[in-house]
């Protein structure tokens, strides 16, 4: 393995590339991608394999510990997640301060921060018994209170995690369950969303994946990095596409289907206007991800008996872009976030809810990230820069 330590000492200029377009940050052994073939591992593993034989529990357990877990630890796995899912009544006084028309994303950084005030011990990252603590604790609360926004905004009554039942499962409960209604699981719903969450769980160093190793790098705390990690995903241009690419569906249908008048829109350099669910910073070909989803909306829309129009639209559109020199030109495919959205629209998700969904998928991601940044004993992380300001200037004020 290499010593990331020692590669301080190669730096001499300072190199300025912005956005990270060819610069590592650090070495990885948990997450392989090669953009121009489209090929994704998670510890060497197909993306395609995890996706049609793992469960989410499962692949969370391989990314944060290195192996796929036995039988046993699995069990043991959900035991402890289930164990340590409760969150500070205290915590419900929080929510009750934000609008309901707050943004699910925003109430979640600030609950996923406001976490450390009742987790204040910081983890000791060699002492393997409380790393493992911290992350069962993780993966338990984050998966309760990203569901508690919804909640909030709803004005319903707040659940807790049922012990009888699986981690994704537990999710539809939690969101969905009424005192007047208990919730009916359905298989099928359990496990499109099962493999959503896999295929969003690890894709290496990716803007949320990279601030939550950037914050994690001054020692901060697992709560601290993995809040700023859902700040960082709520954007547009990474995890928020999920919830742009449907609003964007949804008015292209809602004019008329014209799906020519988007794309032109969508190369005209003086319209801000981009195909949103298009492109990716390392998928050059096509993303692999994309072609599962693909693959799962029509098979969750047809056993759900859903015929959403949207799907139809996403469809011809994804036709006309592959065919346009402009796409083809600039190598835009269709990314991961093109039909998510039409499948958690089709499982009953709220729209506002879609990036909230991508972040419990990626949690282990971020959990796996942060640990090894932190066994790896990487530096702080603190880029430099050039200056390109005024020279010094004699202090006066103005008149
Ligand atoms: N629609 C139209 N044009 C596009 C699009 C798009 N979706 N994406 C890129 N382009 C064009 C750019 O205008 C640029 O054109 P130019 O060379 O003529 O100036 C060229 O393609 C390269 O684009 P960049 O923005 O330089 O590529 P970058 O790697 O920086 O950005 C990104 C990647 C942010 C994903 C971009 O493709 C985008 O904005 N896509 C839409 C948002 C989206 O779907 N984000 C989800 C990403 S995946 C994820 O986070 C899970």
């Amino acid at each position: 393995a290499i010593n990331i330590n020692k590669l301080r000492d190669l730096t001499g200029a300072i190199t300025i590339d912005p956005g990270y377009k060819n610069s590592g940050s650090c070495t990885s052994e948990i997450t392989f991608l090669d953009g121009e073939l489209g090929i994704l591992r998670y510890r060497g593993y197909a993306i395609e394999d995890l996706a049609d034989q793992a469960n989410f529990l499962e692949v969370s357990y391989l990314l944060i510990f290195g192996e796929l877990p036995t039988a046993a630890q699995l069990e043991q796995f959900e035991k402890d997640i289930r164990k340590h899912s409760l969150v500070n009544e205290e915590m419900k006084g929080i929510i009750d301060g934000f609008p309901r028309t707050a943004h699910p994303m925003g109430v979640l950084a600030a609950l996923t921060s406001a976490l450390t005030a009742f987790n204040p011990k910081s983890v000791n990252v060699e002492n393997e018994k409380e790393l493992y603590q911290a992350v069962c604790k993780t993966m338990g609360k984050f998966l309760v209170i990203a569901t508690w926004t919804y909640r909030k905004s709803m004005g319903y009554p707040l659940n807790y995690y049922d012990n009888t039942k699986g981690y994704v499962e537990n999710f539809m409960k939690l969101m969905f369950e009424l005192p007047t209604e208990p919730y009916k699981l359905s298989p099928v719903v359990t496990e499109a969303l099962d493999k959503l969450f896999i295929l969003h769980a690890d894709h290496e160093q990716n803007c949320s994946t990279s601030t939550v190793r950037m914050v994690g790098s001054s020692h901060a705390g697992l709560f601290a990095s993995i809040s700023a990690g859902v700040s960082a995903l709520w954007g547009p241009l990474h995890g928020g596409a999920n919830q742009a690419v449907l609003e964007m569906l949804e008015e292209i249908h809602q004019n008329g289907g014209d799906t020519e008048k988007y794309l032109a829109k969508a190369k005209d350099k003086n319209d801000p206007f981009r195909l949103m669910g298009f492109g990716h910073r390392v998928y050059k070909n096509f993303d692999p991800r994309a072609k599962i989803i693909k693959k799962a909306a029509n098979e969750v829309l047809g056993t759900l008996g859903v015929d959403d129009p949207i799907l139809d639209i996403a469809k011809r559109l994804e036709a006309a872009a592959l065919e346009d020199e402009y796409f083809k030109a600039r190598n835009l495919y269709p990314n991961v976030d093109f039909y998510s959205g039409i499948i958690y629209r089709a499982l009953g998700i709220p729209t506002d809810m879609f990036t909230v969904m991508f972040a419990i998928g990626r949690l282990p991601g971020w959990i796996a990230q942060w640990k090894e940044m932190r066994l790896n004993k990487e530096p702080i992380g603190r880029p430099r820069q050039i200056y390109t300001g005024s020279p010094l200037r004699e202090f006066k004020r103005p008149q």
